[in-house]
């Protein structure tokens, strides 16, 4: 996927990501749940999007500073944030914008899975960390790739695109990198962190119910996983 793929669907990817199940009900809950009290923190969201977490963060009082490699996505984070955050548009293969150990904690909410290689970003992230510093992330779940292609090999990393219409009818080719669960945490300690959390969270406990019908009475799904990684 170019950096800058999420430019032609900014739009439609940003309203329907704030009022979905996946993103509002879900992923941005469990994030903000893991990040915990946050006030007076100097917080970085790597490819922040729109940023919607940015304004959560900043609600509970950190200091927020974003990237994205679209420039669509931070353009429609600027108009949502306004003078408050630090906004820049940044490549997370490549070299970071940002001091050595310039943020107290780091946030990739969905980030990671669309990069092949994992060793430059991550040590970019640990970088900007300073000493004790966490680094919080959510990704797709590696269940996911082999339960939707039962034949594949789940223990290669591999490459896989998946068609997605947002709430507004437009439509876009979302493209992927699978990587099994080891390989992820061998790049998390190769990087120089330790694994403090991993979580297959609920949904949230406000989700409306017509968004939860097809479960019953489970609280749980497989989609995303997530990690609470500590500057080692
Ligand atoms: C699924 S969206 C998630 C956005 C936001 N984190 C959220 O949860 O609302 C993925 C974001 O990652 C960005 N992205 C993809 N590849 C990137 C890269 N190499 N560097 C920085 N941002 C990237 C996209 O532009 C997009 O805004």
């Amino acid at each position: 996927m170019k950096a800058n793929h999420y430019d032609a669907f900014a739009a439609s990817y940003t309203a329907d990501n704030e009022s979905n199940l996946l993103n509002n009900y879900y992923e941005r809950p469990a994030v903000l749940d893991l990040v915990g009290e946050v006030e007076g923190r100097h917080v970085l969201d790597a490819g922040c999007g729109a940023g919607p977490l940015l304004a959560a963060l900043q609600a509970k009082g950190a200091k927020v500073t974003g990237f994205d490699a679209s420039s669509a996505m931070i353009e429609l984070a600027r108009q949502r944030l306004g003078e408050d955050a630090t906004l820049h548009v940044a490549d997370l293969s490549q070299p970071l914008p940002f001091t050595d150990g310039a943020f107290d904690d780091v946030v990739a909410s969905l980030v990671l899975h669309y990069l092949q290689d994992w060793a430059a970003p991550l040590a970019e992230l640990r970088r900007v960390l300073k000493p004790g510093g966490r680094l919080i992330l959510s990704m797709n779940h590696p269940a996911i790739y082999k339960i939707f292609n039962p034949s594949a090999d789940y223990f290669a990393v591999t490459q896989y695109s998946e068609e997605y219409t947002f709430a507004d009818g437009q439509s876009a080719v979302l493209t992927f990198w699978h990587r099994p669960l080891q390989a992820m945490t061998t790049a998390f300690t190769d990087a120089g962190f330790r694994l403090a959390v991993l979580s297959e969270p609920p949904y949230a406990s406000d989700t409306p119910r017509e968004l939860i019908s097809d479960l019953g009475e489970r609280s749980s799904f497989l989609c995303f996983i997530f990690f609470v990684l500590e500057v080692s």
